[in-house]
């Protein structure tokens, strides 16, 4: 629409300027020397839904960071959208590896570059951004409510009792979240699924403490021994997991679903390349496409123990530890396959060692529809502002509230992600083109409109 581009264009520095102003704020959940920043950050956020027009905006204090809410209801009869979105970050190291300061945002080859980005305070932004745009040109055409997190990072552990407790405060007819990722610009996409998690932390004790491993090396159990052993034996030849039961709940697609799914565009040679690496490499009988969409897996996400400084010291260290997660598909359950893994992890241990498992968070599989108003809402808005149908794929990665939406408010969620699989969310080096900034910001208006629309 004209008056939402000549408002984007009137103020597109503006737009800018104020998304790199937040991502000056190190926002880290994960670690509490950045506990101030993160309360700063939730009032930023607070500061811009007003600024953006919302009729009030509060934050809501949790026993971790802080939640902000915020709302703009324009008429009881017209739908009501609840924007998801986290302004957390995850923790920037390894600092060495990047170019620029992580939360010193720069802009170069119209990339911004900085921590969060993409994930999420860039993409949450174009929402904030997309309000103001309809708010001020007097076109919002419908109820508009913020749920914007500090926790997604760590496990989203205190907004799953915030829904049981805000159930009138959150009524909506759908959850709209720009946090995950789209093909290409030329190839956009909606993501219909987003797989769960289930994250163990391991230990596994020997002797009673370090010993020379001349002296008792060969006569007694060497915990990082043991341990790469079970980790290696966690996965066949084929790469299937090898945990009993593992697999029981996980439906197979249909041959009209796999081969829907693998019809999206997808380039294995500049995949590989782009990585640096020779092949990929995944479960048996399984494309990339399906691997990572469809497939659950398992891996060891860290891993430490024994002597790592300079030059080598000989010892037989008394425990290893490691991080390994498990994403799930429809219908696994997080806490069965938690409990599954428990068991197993600790019968393969020989009796030479201890071992503990310490679960942590998770979250469950979603899959969305897309035969909803909504769905369609978002598909017509990405046709509107590219100019191509989107391509429906299913996502790897885990926002795991977005189960609780539907289990706790009754409400489906749509998935209007413009992040890439490069933006390098969680690594070093985190960025977001300008030009998806921008194109979601235009996109997400549409949706509103389309939305109103159809309903
Ligand atoms: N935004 C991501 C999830 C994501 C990224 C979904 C790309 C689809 C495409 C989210 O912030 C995230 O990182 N989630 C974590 C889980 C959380 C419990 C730490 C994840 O997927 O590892
Ligand atoms: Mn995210
Ligand atoms: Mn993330």
């Amino acid at each position: 629409m004209q008056v939402w581009n000549d408002y984007m264009a009137a103020n597109k520095q503006r737009f800018l300027d104020e998304l790199l102003d937040l991502l000056r704020i190190p926002s880290v959940s994960a670690d509490s020397k950045y506990k101030a920043d993160v309360a700063r950050c939730a009032d930023a956020v607070k500061d811009s839904l007003l600024k953006a027009g919302c009729d009030n905006a509060e934050i809501c204090p949790t026993p971790g960071h802080p939640i902000v809410y915020g709302e703009k209801m324009i008429d009881p009869k017209l739908p009501t959208v609840l924007v998801y979105g986290h302004y957390d970050v995850q923790p920037p190291d390894p600092l060495e590896l990047w170019h620029s300061g992580p939360f010193e945002p720069v802009i170069k080859d119209e990339k911004i570059y900085a921590r969060g980005a993409c994930d999420d305070k860039g993409q949450m932004f174009m929402h904030v951004k997309a309000i103001e745009v309809m708010v001020k040109t007097n076109t919002l055409p419908c109820n508009v409510k913020f749920m914007i997190e500090g926790e997604e990072e760590v496990g989203s552990s205190n907004l799953g009792k915030f829904l049981e407790s805000n159930k009138e405060k959150l009524k909506a007819d759908i959850v709209l979240v720009s946090d995950t990722s789209m093909i290409s610009m030329e190839h956009p996409s909606l993501e219909t699924g987003l797989r769960g998690l289930a994250y163990m932390e391991v230990e596994v004790v020997g002797p009673n403490r370090d010993l020379h491993s001349g002296v008792y090396g060969g006569a007694v159990a060497n915990p990082i021994n043991i341990l790469a052993k079970m980790i290696a034996s966690l996965h066949d030849e084929n790469n299937h997991i090898t945990i009993p039961g593992f697999y029981d709940k996980v439906q197979d697609l249909t041959e009209a679903e796999r081969a829907a799914l693998n019809s999206a565009p997808f380039n294995l040679e500049e995949y590989q390349e782009e990585l640096g690496i020779k092949e990929v490499m995944g479960e048996k009988g399984y494309t990339t496409l399906e691997r990572t969409g469809t497939r659950p897996t398992l891996d060891v996400n860290g891993i430490w123990g024994g002597y790592i400084g300079e030059g080598a010291k000989t010892v037989l260290p008394s425990k290893a530890n490691a991080k390994i997660s498990m994403r799930l598909v429809p219908n696994q359950s997080s806490d069965e396959i938690s409990a599954l893994f428990q068991k197993h992890f600790e019968s393969i241990a020989p009796a030479g060692v201890k071992v503990k498992v310490t679960p942590h968070h998770g979250g469950e599989p979603v899959v969305t529809p897309t035969d909803s108003v909504a769905y369609k809402a978002a598909a017509k808005a990405i046709q509107t502002a590219f100019g191509k149908d989107p391509i429906p794929t299913r996502g790897g990665g885990s926002i795991p509230i977005i189960a609780l939406f539907e289990r706790v408010l009754g409400l489906k969620t749509v998935l209007l992600g413009f992040g890439l699989d490069n933006d390098n969310i969680h690594s070093p080096n985190e960025k977001y083109d300008v030009y998806n900034y921008f194109k979601g910001i235009e996109t997400i208006p549409y949706f509103h409109k389309y939305l109103a629309e159809m309903s």
